[in-house]
């Protein structure tokens, strides 16, 4: 049988292939070649002109990153650097996971957007993994950790109405770090960020980190607390870990005076201190957690969860957000979630970290300038006795990506994924950059 033209099926054939694809292929879209190599490789040319486009929020340093692959990124110039920072704790999976991006992809030509006054199927199944890996009930999603921060405070808020508090009180830290919105930047225990936003928002009572008593004391003196927030470890503050039974401690404190207990785990959550959740070292569950960063490795998402009275709090019109939970986001926390627990990422956090605290131990020993090496999972910490923001550009220039907190805090926060070959590297080079440093 000879090929016959057969104008109702090949329109029917059309038909279905518009249906599947209306704009055609990108590819064949007028100027799409160019559009695509200058998003994917800005030269520097753009770099430099676009610079003094963007507000002045950043201390940004000379270099920019075109690609990634793993533990490592690549500049504009070919040159390879190891990433010990993940982008702060974000890219715990590392770069260019391809799980990840085969599920961002395919889920960029399925459907990125449709709003919370729908069903997601995506969110509900993201909160039903997430609620049951941390031992909680309820998900909000939202898109930032400062906005998992901020639907805690007003969680917080709620609680201290129900019960009769004119205006509820949360308990928060010294050297606390909780993002960048006013009520988010009142609760955060640095004046630096606070200084030129007064006046801030009221209702924080704030005490010395990892200090047990200084909380009971409050207790003793104030009926208008409804809450506490805290996080295990504290990041930028210059990754300082409570003492041992602290946050048992926070929860039997919670417990006895009806305070909402609530953990700020954006930075130490998925599986970046050597379990899922820091407060899961001391078997501690919280009323209220909230989480970000490595959630999306990079797309952005944040969540606060809850449990008990907590999970019961809000009711239509209370809260929202329009991106939050979006079937883009959730579909990338999913495939996050997948790889962490194929890979079992905590426990190899766990070894991994310990590997590399022990090696930095024994290489920085001889150096006086070095107080403390300190760290949980891939959290780690080198104290220095002097401020070391140089230390940035100097490892920078080694080909090593890692950050300065707190003024004299080395913070390490590598993508969770390491082989041998890369502590070894971290190490060796961190180590005589150091000595130069402090030599
Ligand atoms: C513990 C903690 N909470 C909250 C935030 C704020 O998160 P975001 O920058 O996503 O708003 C951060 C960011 O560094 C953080 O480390």
């Amino acid at each position: 049988m000879t090929e016959s033209h057969n104008p109702q099926t090949d329109s029917e054939a059309s038909l279905r292939r518009d249906k599947a694809r209306p704009f055609g292929r990108a590819s064949s879209f007028p100027g799409y070649e160019k559009l695509k190599a200058r998003t994917t490789t800005p030269t520097r040319d753009d770099v430099n002109s676009s610079r003094d486009a963007l507000m002045s929020t950043y201390q940004r340093l000379p270099v920019a990153f075109v690609r990634g692959s793993g533990a490592y990124l690549w500049d504009e110039n070919g040159r390879r650097y190891l990433d010990a920072l993940s982008g702060v704790a974000v890219c715990n999976l590392g770069h260019a996971h391809p799980v990840l991006a085969a599920a961002i992809a395919e889920q960029a030509s399925t459907v990125l957007h449709t709003s919370n006054i729908f069903r997601i199927a995506l969110q509900e199944e993201l909160g039903r993994r997430l609620t049951q890996l941390a031992g909680m009930e309820k998900a909000f999603f939202c898109n930032s950790g400062a906005e998992a921060n901020e639907a805690a405070i007003k969680l917080a808020r709620l609680h201290g109405h129900s019960r009769a508090i004119a205006e509820p009180q949360i308990l928060v830290m010294e050297d606390s770090f909780h993002g960048r919105t006013m009520a988010t930047l009142s609760a955060t225990g640095n004046a630096k960020i606070q200084q030129g936003f007064e006046p801030l928002v009221q209702g924080f009572l704030r005490v010395p980190y990892g200090d047990l008593d200084a909380i009971a004391a409050l207790a003793d003196a104030r009926d208008d607390i409804a809450a506490i927030l805290v996080e295990p470890i504290q990041g930028e503050g210059g990754i300082n870990i409570a003492p041992p039974g602290y946050l048992a401690g926070v929860r039997r404190l919670c417990d006895r005076n009806d305070w909402l207990m609530m953990l700020d785990e954006v930075q130490t959550g998925m599986c970046r201190t050597g379990r899922w959740f820091a407060c899961q070292h001391e078997g501690v569950t919280p009323d209220v957690m909230a989480l970000a960063k490595a959630l999306g490795n990079g797309v952005p998402i944040g969540t606060s969860l809850a449990v008990g009275k907590a999970a019961a709090l809000l009711s239509p019109g209370r809260h929202g957000s329009t991106f939050g939970g979006s079937p883009l986001a959730c579909r990338a926390a999913l495939a996050v979630i997948e790889v962490m627990e194929r890979e079992r990422l905590d426990e190899r956090a766990a070894a991994i970290g310990a590997q590399i605290l022990q090696r930095l131990r024994d290489a920085l020993r001889g150096i006086a300038a070095v107080r403390d090496v300190r760290g949980r999972g891939m959290m780690i910490g080198i104290e220095l006795d002097r401020p070391c923001a140089e230390l940035v550009t100097q490892a920078l220039a080694a080909g090593l990506l890692i950050n300065v907190t707190a003024d004299n805090v080395v913070r390490l926060l590598p993508p969770l994924i390491y082989g041998a070959e890369e502590v070894e590297s971290l190490v060796s080079t961190l180590a005589s950059v150091i000595a130069r440093f402090a030599g």
